[in-house]
């Protein structure tokens, strides 16, 4: 099921599009070592999920990438007995993706679309994942809408994104840092002055109001640590900060109404 888009791309959609674009021949260079581990990890620190069990058993779920990228995490999750679906919406990632399944000899279905409006019936999945996806490039408002909408009732949402302490530390180009300098009231929408992106982030109380809106609970919301003395894989993140602060949190919601 390698389908075309036939959902329609909000204009931020098609911001984040161009950029993902552009990144796709670096991420095409370490999606062969992400395919390949044996391990599930979350996240830019690489956290073992045995460290923090956010996932559980998913033999024999239906599981929905929403914004897989190279779909390596779907790749880690088919090898555990699951039958995952990915979703992006840049053609070129999902080139990738599928150039991984036939070197790995592992095959899923992908689906070339936005996480805003998939164009896959609902109530088939178990699990609606993002790690990075979704979860920071759509529009809350929006793809959470869809993922309760794709999710079968007790089908769990599990999703990783920054923190806010993170983001309201950030300056203009998100560099971060120890002092607050951003409202924390109305964050939402973020634009960067050097590309063209924009990215979602919202605060605690409208995290679970949105969860809530959508007939979700929230059942845990983790707070990743860095380990110890770990060199920070992105410039923006000065050695240590992440040690004393998350910069990543996963949500895990359940479908309950
Ligand atoms: C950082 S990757 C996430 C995949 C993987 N976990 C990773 O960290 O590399 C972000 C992905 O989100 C996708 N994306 C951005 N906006 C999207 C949208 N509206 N719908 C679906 N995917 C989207 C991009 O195309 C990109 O492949």
């Amino acid at each position: 099921m390698n389908t075309p888009t036939r959902s329609s791309v909000s204009e931020h959609a098609r911001r984040n599009r161009a950029l993902w674009t552009s990144y796709a021949a670096d991420y095409a260079e370490r999606a062969p070592r992400q395919w390949a581990s044996e391990e599930i990890t979350w996240g830019i620190w690489d956290i073992p999920e045995t460290t923090l069990h956010v996932l559980g058993d998913v033999a024999g779920q239906d599981v929905v990438e929403l914004g897989c990228g190279t779909a390596y995490f779907s790749s880690w999750l088919a090898r555990r007995g699951a039958r995952p679906v990915g979703v992006d919406v840049t053609p070129a990632q999902l080139a990738t993706a599928r150039a991984m399944q036939r070197r790995f000899g592992l095959t899923f279905p992908l689906v070339e679309a936005s996480a805003e409006e998939v164009p896959l019936a609902g109530e088939r999945f178990d699990l609606a994942l993002s790690e990075y996806g979704a979860s920071i490039w759509c529009d809350p408002y929006r793809w959470v809408p869809e993922a309760a909408r794709l999710l079968r009732p007790g089908g769990r949402l599990v999703f990783l994104c920054n923190s806010a302490i993170m983001m309201l530390t950030g300056d203009e180009l998100g560099r971060v840092g120890e002092q607050l300098r951003r409202p924390y009231f109305g964050m939402y929408r973020f634009e960067w002055p050097d590309d063209h992106s924009v990215e979602f982030h919202l605060g605690y109380g409208n995290w679970i109001r949105v969860l809530r809106t959508n007939g979700f609970t929230a059942e845990a919301l983790v707070e990743l640590q860095a380990p110890v003395g770990a060199i920070p894989p992105l410039d923006h993140i000065p050695p240590g900060w992440a040690e004393r602060w998350p910069s990543e949190e996963i949500w895990v919601a359940r479908k309950t109404l």
